[in-house]
């Protein structure tokens, strides 16, 4: 046999490795688990209520009674948390259902719990769901106070954690409440209780659906003096930075998709677990193409968190967590991209 040398350098045969699922799975360098998935739940009032979210099809509002099905299905697909987020009976300008010791969150704290001990419940801490104006933080003239937030923010962070809450996850972008939060819960005698801190949460308009869903869109102006601009990606790294300084256990990129490249510069420069929240516009624009046969649904959703997972993501929050550790068990090679 003659030798071909003809070819110099010879041709690099990337394709050798790409031949059969089974050397493919061999040579992956990223994995996707159920382990990696946060649930998020809308809880709300009433009784046997289990209403599907228009913006969202497959979400759903729930009340508290529907809780301990939730949980025993996530048990049975291997997801190990979800993020609460509530529904209000009432809303008012200092947001007192947010921290009410009966608030619909705590309560939906003390069901999950009861329900699944084994389950992580984290809070959503934020107040635009509670106030009559639908802002994040405290209206006074006219404007989103910062530092009269923070006491509130606090509040509800502690009688979360007082109904059981595993985990405390401030979404409201007010500067100093990661320390304001720890040190109240410090004080509360929580101080085992960890943040995880929407640290570099964009003025995004991929929220649009879960305004619908939480009923929490601003009745006046617009998230941008509190939520990050869209452009930079060097502010995120110091928003990060504060954040762990304050004392964060777990920081975040939000959304996902569109900031994948923020979710790298901070894996490469933060070595705390880090969280990519995949929101509800990310969620509704899949599905709505998927219910058009414009794409392949579960490949495209596993692709999705896939490249997040990539992008150096370890916890991913994500309305398709059910669907997709669905999927993940089924035969791999059935959704592969
Ligand atoms: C509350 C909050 C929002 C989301 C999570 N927490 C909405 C917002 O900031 O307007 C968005 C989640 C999603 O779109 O899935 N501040």
């Amino acid at each position: 046999m003659t030798v071909d040398i003809t070819t110099n350098p010879p041709i690099e045969r990337f394709r050798r490795l790409r031949g059969s699922e089974g050397l493919r799975r061999l040579v992956r360098e990223t994995a996707l688990r159920p382990d990696d998935f946060v649930y998020p739940l809308f809880v709300t009032h009433g009784q046997n209520v289990r209403e599907e979210i228009p913006s969202m099809p497959g979400q759903y509002h729930l009340s508290l009674d529907r809780l301990a099905g939730e949980a025993e299905e996530l048990r049975e697909l291997g997801v190990p948390a979800v993020l609460l987020f509530g529904l209000p009976a009432a809303k008012d300008e200092q947001g007192s259902e947010a921290y009410a010791d009966g608030g619909i969150v705590q309560e939906a704290v003390r069901t999950l719990k009861a329900a699944d001990r084994g389950l992580v419940v984290m809070t959503d801490v934020c107040l635009c769901e509670y106030t009559s104006y639908g802002h994040c933080g405290v209206v006074v003239d006219g404007e989103i106070d910062n530092d009269s937030s923070l006491d509130l923010l606090s509040r509800t962070a502690v009688s979360h954690a007082r109904a059981g809450a595993d985990v405390i996850a401030p979404s409201d972008m007010m500067d100093g409440r990661v320390a304001a939060i720890r040190s109240a819960l410090d004080d509360g005698n929580f101080d085992s209780t960890p943040i995880m801190a929407y640290s570099a949460k964009y003025a995004s308009a991929f929220y649009g659906p879960f305004r619908e869903a939480a009923d929490s869109a601003p009745q006046f102006g617009d998230r941008r003096s509190y939520q990050m601009d869209p452009p930079n990606v060097r502010e995120a790294l110091r928003e990060i930075e504060t954040d762990i300084a304050e004392g964060a256990d777990i920081v975040m990129v939000k959304p996902a998709l569109a900031y994948l490249d923020v979710l790298s510069r901070a894996r490469q420069s933060f070595d705390l677990p880090l969280a990519a929240y995949n929101v509800s516009g990310e969620y509704s624009m899949v599905h709505a193409a998927a219910r058009n046969g414009w794409l392949d649904g579960s490949r495209v959703v596993l692709e999705i968190l896939m490249s997040i997972k990539r992008a150096g993501a370890d916890i991913i929050i994500t309305y398709h967590a059910k669907e997709a550790a669905r999927w993940l068990s089924d035969d791999p090679a059935e959704h592969s991209a």
